[in-house]
C-alpha cells in the first residue's frame, strides 16, 4: 500500500482508507473486517456521528490496535454545546483523534474553534472540513484560503470532476491534504469495461480502476471506500500499490465511465 504525507502535516496515510458510513451503523462485531483492512494496509478509518454506531462500533473493532490505525471523524451539529459533546464522546472512544473534521461545514465558526482547541491541547493531530455537495464548494474554498486547515475531504470521482477544477489546484497550492469520499458512488459501478481495457489498466476489476484512477491524482492523500465484504476489501486495498495510472490510462478510465 502506497502511503502519502497528509498535505503539509506530519502524518503519513495510506492511499486507500475505509469509510464506517452505512457498513458500521451496527452491533454486529466488525473486528474481522478492521483486522482484514489493517492486515491489507488500509488503517486510516473514517467515521462521524452522523453515522447513527459508527464511531462506537469502530471503537469496539479497534479495541488494543487503536494506536495502529488512524481515526478521522467528525463534528456533525450545529449546536455550539452539541459540538463539545461529541468531541468528548468521540475523545473518549479513541484516546484522540488523528483527523478531525467539521461535517458539512456545519457551524463552522463553533466547531472549528473547537477543533483548533483540541489540537493546540494536542488530542487531534490534524483539522479540516468536509462537504459532499458541489454546491458547498465555493464555500470550501473560501475556509482553504482562510490557512485554518490542514485537510479537506470531497467528493471525486472519473464521473464527478467538479473538484479537480475547483479544489484540487487549490488544495495543491496550500499544501492541503485530501481524502475523498465516495468514489464508488454515482452509478460508476454499473460501468462494464473490457478484458482488454482491465488488462491495460493493470487491474483485475473495474472497482480498482476507479479507485486507482482517483488515488492516481498526485493532490490525493487517501481514497475513502466502505464495504463489508472480505474480498471487497483485499481488492480495493490493491488499488493502492503502484504503479498508479499514466495520464493515457486516466484518460481511457474517464472513457470506459462516461460511455455509461
Ligand atoms: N459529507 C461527508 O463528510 C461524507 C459523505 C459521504 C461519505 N463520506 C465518507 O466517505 C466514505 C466512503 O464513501 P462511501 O461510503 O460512499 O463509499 P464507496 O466506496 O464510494 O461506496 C460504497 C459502496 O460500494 C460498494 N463497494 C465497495 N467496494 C466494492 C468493490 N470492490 N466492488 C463492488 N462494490 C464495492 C459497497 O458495497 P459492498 O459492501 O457490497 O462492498 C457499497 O455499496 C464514507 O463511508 C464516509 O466515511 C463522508
Amino acid at each position: 500500500m502506497d502511503r502519502r504525507r497528509l498535505g503539509r502535516t506530519s502524518i503519513d496515510v495510506p492511499a486507500i482508507g475505509m469509510g464506517t458510513w452505512r457498513t458500521f451503523d451496527t452491533d454486529e462485531d466488525r473486528r474481522p473486517l478492521v483486522e482484514l483492512a489493517v492486515e491489507s494496509g488500509i488503517d486510516l478509518f473514517d467515521s462521524s456521528p452522523m453515522y447513527g454506531r459508527a464511531e462506537r462500533t469502530l471503537a469496539r473493532a479497534l479495541e488494543g490496535i487503536r494506536e495502529r490505525v488512524l481515526v478521522a471523524t467528525k463534528i456533525w451539529t450545529a449546536g455550539a454545546e452539541e459540538g463539545q459533546e461529541q468531541a468528548d464522546h468521540t475523545l473518549r472512544l479513541f484516546g484522540h483523534v488523528d483527523v478531525y473534521q467539521v461535517h458539512n461545514l456545519l457551524n463552522v465558526p463553533a466547531q472549528l474553534a473547537l477543533l483548533e482547541r483540541l489540537k493546540s491541547e494536542g488530542r487531534v493531530r490534524a483539522v479540516g472540513a468536509t462537504h459532499y455537495q458541489e454546491s458547498a464548494f465555493a464555500d470550501m474554498a473560501t475556509l482553504m484560503r482562510s490557512k485554518r486547515l490542514d485537510m479537506v475531504q470531497i467528493p471525486y470521482n472519473p464521473l464527478r470532476r467538479t473538484a479537480e477544477r475547483e479544489l484540487l489546484p487549490l488544495a495543491e497550492s496550500m499544501g492541503l491534504g485530501v481524502l475523498v469520499m465516495s468514489p464508488l458512488q454515482q452509478g460508476i459501478l454499473d460501468r462494464r469495461p473490457s478484458t482488454g481495457q482491465l488488462e491495460e489498466l493493470g487491474v483485475s476489476t473495474w472497482a480498482q480502476a476507479v479507485l486507482k484512477w482517483v488515488a492516481s491524482d498526485p493532490r490525493v492523500s487517501t481514497v475513502l471506500t466502505a464495504t463489508q465484504q472480505a474480498g471487497h476489501v483485499r481488492e480495493n486495498a490493491l488499488a493502492g500499490d503502484p504503479p498508479f495510472f499514466s495520464p493515457d490510462q486516466r484518460a481511457l478510465v474517464v472513457r470506459i465511465a462516461e460511455r455509461g
